[in-house]
């Protein structure tokens, strides 16, 4: 796929509407090479990803179903059971979070989580050239300090989400997008001065 073509036909695709065929094992190692091109203040390498396939995608969705029942003790049994299905909605699961290294000055924890936002992004292009689709979800149990323990994670770092993989079932839809002139100014300098 070209290019431009690629970067400008890229959307997500809902997790329910992802189907098999997934990337295989080297296809995912390519694909990943895309975030290794992310921007990087410092080669700190923030970001980590973790493969959820297979039957781990239902322990967690029973993660997901125990941190629902400690924040809302009171959640009706079908809500707990929607939690716990969500990961099962697509095939492949990847969590990705910023393992933060701490007490870098030049480097703090926000532009971590930057670079391994930008190594996502360039991994959701990645996935899209090669025909796949895919969505970053979050939700409460990516700030559950639980949930964050049993992927592995320290409290310290930032469980940015998790991204379901698939093949577009092709029920999703298209979406029209803003025009990028609606975001774009230009600066000539303070306002006392840009008058002049
Ligand atoms: C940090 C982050 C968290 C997100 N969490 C969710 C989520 O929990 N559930 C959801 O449906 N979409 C979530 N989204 C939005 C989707 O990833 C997606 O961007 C959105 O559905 C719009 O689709 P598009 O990527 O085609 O514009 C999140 C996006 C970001 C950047």
């Amino acid at each position: 796929m070209e290019a431009m073509e690629c970067l400008l036909g890229r959307q997500s695709t809902p997790a329910g509407s992802l189907v098999e065929p997934v990337p295989d094992d080297d296809e995912i190692l390519n694909i990943l090479e895309s975030a290794m091109r992310a921007p990087d203040h410092g080669a700190l390498r923030p970001w980590r990803f973790l493969l959820i396939r297979g039957a781990a995608r239902r322990r967690l969705g029973d993660l997901f179903a125990d941190s629902l029942r400690r924040r809302e003790p009171a959640a009706e049994a079908a809500e707990i059971e929607k939690a716990r299905g969500k990961p099962l909605r697509a095939p492949l699961v990847m969590a990705i979070w910023a393992e933060i290294t701490e007490g870098i000055a030049k480097v703090p924890p926000v532009e971590q989580l930057v670079a391994t936002a930008a190594a996502t992004q360039n991994m959701l292009n990645a996935l899209h050239a090669k025909g796949y689709g895919a969505i970053l979800v979050t939700g409460a149990p990516c700030y559950d300090e639980a949930v964050k323990a049993a992927l592995g994670l320290a409290a310290k770092d930032h469980l940015l989400g998790f991204v379901h993989i698939g093949t577009p079932n092709g029920t999703a839809a298209g979406k029209q997008r803003p025009a990028p002139a609606e975001f774009l100014r230009e600066w000539h300098g303070p306002a006392e001065l840009a008058a002049e």
